[in-house]
Formats: C-alpha cells, structure tokens, sequence
C-alpha cells in the first residue's frame, strides 16, 4: 500500500439513491444535486439510467452540460439499446464514462436473466465493446458480486478488462457480505485475475447489514481504488455506503488509512442538507456526520469536557464538515445586498429573478419573526429552489381553528396558471387543508406520512413539514417550510402532489380546475 493513495469517489446519489422508494427528484433538482457534488470534487457522478425514460435521459444530457469537473456516467444494463441511449446522453460531457453492468451470480442468472454462463459471457464482451464505441472510459459491473462463483466471477473480469473495461466495479448488491469477507474477495481478485492490474478495482456496498461503510473501506485496504456511494446514504432499500461517512473516515484516521480523496469535506453539511430537502429524507439525528446531533453534546460530563478542551470528546471539528455554530443573521431591516452577500456566503448561486424573490420571502418572514438564523435563510432558498418549475403552486390560506367550532380552511392555488379557491372542513386543521387540496387537485393518492420539525430554536421557529404519499404503488416524498405550520403542510403536500404530476406523466386529474 503506496502512501496516501487516491481513492476516487462515485457518488451514485442521482442513481442508486433515485432508487430509494419515495426519493424520485425533478430535473432541476437533479441539476443542483450534480453541481454541488461537482463543488465538493466528486470524481465521477452517476447521473442516471437512461432508458429508464425520458426524464431521466433528459437529466443525464443536462447535468453533461451542466457539470465542470467531474465524470459524468450513465448507467446501462447488457443490452445494445441500453448502450445507445446511455452513449447518446452523456456525449455533450466534457468527461464521460458508460458504466454497464450483468449479474454473475447462479441465482441472478438462472431465475432473472435466464442466461447460462457462456451467454452472460457473450453479453460481457459485445456490451463493453459497444459502450467502447461511446466513450474511452467504460465500468463494467458483476451485479451480485459478493454471492457469484470465484472462478466464473475471475473469468467474466478478465474478458471485460478484455474487451475494455478500465473500470471493475464489484458489487456487494444485496449487502450481504462481512468486512473480512469482502476484503478478501477483494484480494482474491488481484490474485487470480490476470490482467487485472489493467484497470482499476472499485466497489459498491449496499447497507442491508449495516456494513457498506465497513465493507467499502475493507475492500479500500485490500486494494479497490475507487468507491460507489451515495449522500447520507440513500439508495435501494438500506441505502448505498455513505459517502460522509467513508470520506471522513478516510481524512479522520489518515494515521490507520492513509488513503486521500478529492472531497472538500466543507461542503458535506450543505450538500446533505439540499439531498434531505429535495428528496424529502430526513436524516436520523444520530446518523455519523451529517445527523442533527453528530457534534452535540448533551450530557454534564461530556459539556464539561468539551469546555476544557474539545478533543475530549471530538475526533473532527464542526467546521471540517461545514457546519457552523448557528448564528443570528441579519434582520428586518437588512438590505437586498447584505442578503445577497449572505447568499453567497452561504454558498448559493442564485440569478437576480430569483434573490429579488427570496428576498421578499425572507422580509415576509423577518416580520413575523423575532430572530433569523442561517438555517431559516437557507430553508428558504431550498424552499424556492425546489418549487421553481411546479405545476401547482400554493397562493394563500386561511384556517379557522382552536377548541370552539368546526376546522375550516379556505385555499388558493394556482394550477398551471389558473388561479381557484376552495373551502373546506376537516378533523382538524390539518385535515381541513388536505380536503381543501384534494378538492382542488383531485388524486387518488394515500397519505402515508405526516411530520413536523421545528429548523431552530424558538416558538415562531419555522415548521419544516415531510408528506409521504403513495400513488400507484409508488412513494412520493415532499417537504415544505413556513412559520406557519398549516401553511408549511400545505407546501409539503403539494410537493408530493407535483412529483406524482411529473413522474406520473401528469396522470393526476387536474384539468378539471382550469374550466
Ligand atoms: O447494487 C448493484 O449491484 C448496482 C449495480 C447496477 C452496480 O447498483
Ligand atoms: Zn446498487
């Protein structure tokens, strides 16, 4: 092992962490998730899956255009359509690369790909000399890795490297396998496979058992050079290895792991924050890095250790992940250019249409609220930024609540530029203002999931709110944020309502609004 080795990191948020059920993501917010993991030095973004539809090839175009630095891929099954249209969407990337990928294992083979060995073979070496034809650099991976036969798993790596992989990705898919374990298939690799050293070993855990962090940095020690992973750890059911997780793992213990990656770790707090908000994910408060109470400290003992000296209880500093202490910021009577500066600050790159926008959100708010903190100018930002291109727009409301009567709510929306207003009834306030919604926007979604969160301290601290619907099997997770918490739950819920709108090719039966 060389001293401070590069490992590159993949982020695969965009693909793998598309797939988390309830975390689908418009084009735009896919746009500002793949700049700001461009910020951070991501070496290669996983932008999607092409053919998986129109919206989603459509976004790997944009975020080719969009991205400076890092690789942009698109991911492809073994199948030549697959490869078309993943070569076609990448080809304005200033750098690209096809990642395509077939499972080895016997029970992938057998019951999903009804493919014996010499097929899956064959379809090895004709997709990663087709993705060749697109572009220099190809990944090949063997899906279920870690559950495949050694020696077929040995055979199919040298005929990709073969054919032209430069890159072998190993996938523990079902998260199945154990640190040692995964260290060793790592090391047996290197060992049996002959050209091996033509390309570079990466690999992709998934978190089923708990062990995708592990795992990733066992099979890092072992020799992989490149490593899949997602922001707070979304993805397919338990979610990808967090990639917080791995890089401050990496930086933390450098004494242990001397490995470097090209992460600006500052930006991990931001870019975890805007992955929560557009996808509708809290993270847990205890989750490592990026969770609310990662760098709390509650108890005396702890306090008062921390107060003597704050390696007594801090392997990392706040900072070194870009969170700061909060701080009051500004006031009502700040100006449009102290905001913008706070703007930049904060790191946002926002056009004049918009700041003159959030601004007079953010005087709205200074007038009903005592004290504004970072976090409030931020949850309005994410706020706007995420409502940009909606079909439904939220206008106004008016409840009648408390002990005495029945809860009304009056609503005024706008439908795809048709303003209407609706009255409604409910069990309750909350109730009343879904009512009023499903008059309006009529849906046969399910409410799975209603939540509030205050974002700072305080009784007039802004409701952050998260609504999960289910429509058609599917989840569809929206967020919304107001001082007002009946006000933040009607955002929230219409959040969801515009994701079904988009992903569900506009299927909701709204044109009865606009007569
Ligand atoms: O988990 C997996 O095996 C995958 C492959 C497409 C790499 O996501
Ligand atoms: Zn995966």
């Amino acid at each position: 092992m060389k001293k401070n080795d590069y490992i590159k990191i993949f982020d695969t948020t965009l693909r793998d962490g598309e797939q988390s059920p309830g975390a689908s993501m418009f084009i735009d917010d896919k746009i500002k998730i793949a700049k700001s993991l461009d910020a951070m030095g991501v070496d290669i973004i996983e932008a999607g899956f092409p053919v998986a539809s129109k919206g989603d090839f459509e976004s790997i175009e944009l975020v080719s255009k969009e991205v400076k630095n890092s690789t942009v891929c698109a991911l492809a099954r073994a199948k030549k359509k697959d490869i078309e249209v993943a070569g076609l969407s990448i080809s304005k990337a200033k750098n690209s690369r096809i990642h395509t990928f077939i499972a080895t294992s016997k029970l992938h083979m057998k019951y999903k790909l009804k493919l014996n060995e010499k097929q899956v073979m064959d379809h090895i070496k004709s997709s990663v000399k087709l993705a060749k034809k697109y572009t220099s650099d190809v990944e090949w991976s063997c899906e279920d890795a870690s559950r495949s036969k050694r020696d077929f798993l040995y055979k199919c790596i040298e005929l990709a490297i073969n054919s032209g992989a430069n890159t072998i990705n190993i996938p523990d898919t079902v998260g199945y396998s154990v640190p040692f374990e995964f260290s060793q298939l790592i090391s047996d690799i290197k060992e049996n496979v002959s050209n091996i050293d033509k390309s570079i070993i990466s690999v992709h855990c998934h978190n089923d058992l708990g062990l995708a962090v592990s795992n990733s940095i066992f099979a890092i020690i072992s020799g992989a050079r490149q490593v899949e992973c997602t922001i707070n750890g979304l993805g397919e059911r338990a979610g990808n290895a967090s990639m917080e997780e791995i890089v401050m793992a990496l930086k933390t213990r450098n004494d242990l792991l001397p490995f470097k990656t090209g992460i600006q770790t500052k930006l991990i707090t931001k870019t975890s924050k805007l992955v929560s908000k557009i996808t509708g994910f809290d993270v847990q408060p205890n989750k490592a890095i990026v969770g609310a109470n990662a760098f709390a400290h509650e108890s005396g003992i702890h306090q008062d250790g921390m107060l003597k000296h704050s390696n007594t209880y801090e392997i990392m500093t706040p900072e070194s992940v870009g969170l700061k202490e909060t701080k009051l910021v500004l006031g009502k009577h700040s100006g449009k250019h102290a905001f913008s500066v706070k703007l930049q600050e904060l790191g946002y790159k926002i056009s004049k249409k918009n700041t003159d926008k959030i601004f007079s959100n953010f005087k709205e708010l200074a007038d009903r609220k005592k004290d504004l903190y970072e976090e409030d100018i931020i949850a309005l930002v994410e706020d706007e930024i995420i409502r940009v291109n909606n079909h439904i727009k939220f206008i106004s409301l008016i409840v009648n609540c408390g002990s005495e009567g029945s809860q009304k709510a009056e609503l005024e929306l706008e439908v795809d530029g048709f303003v209407k207003k609706v009255s409604s009834i409910g069990q309750g306030p909350v109730d009343a203002v879904f009512n009023c919604i499903n008059k309006l926007v009529p849906n046969k979604a399910k409410l799975n999931l209603y939540q509030v969160n205050a974002i700072t301290k305080g009784t007039d601290a802004q409701a952050e709110v998260t609504v999960r619907l289910e429509h058609e099997d599917k989840s569809f997770v929206g967020k919304g944020s107001d001082i007002d918490t009946l006000v933040a739950s009607a955002k929230a819920y219409l959040h969801s309502l515009n994701k079904i709108y988009i992903k569900t090719e506009n299927k909701l039966s709204i044109k009865a609004l606009n007569g």
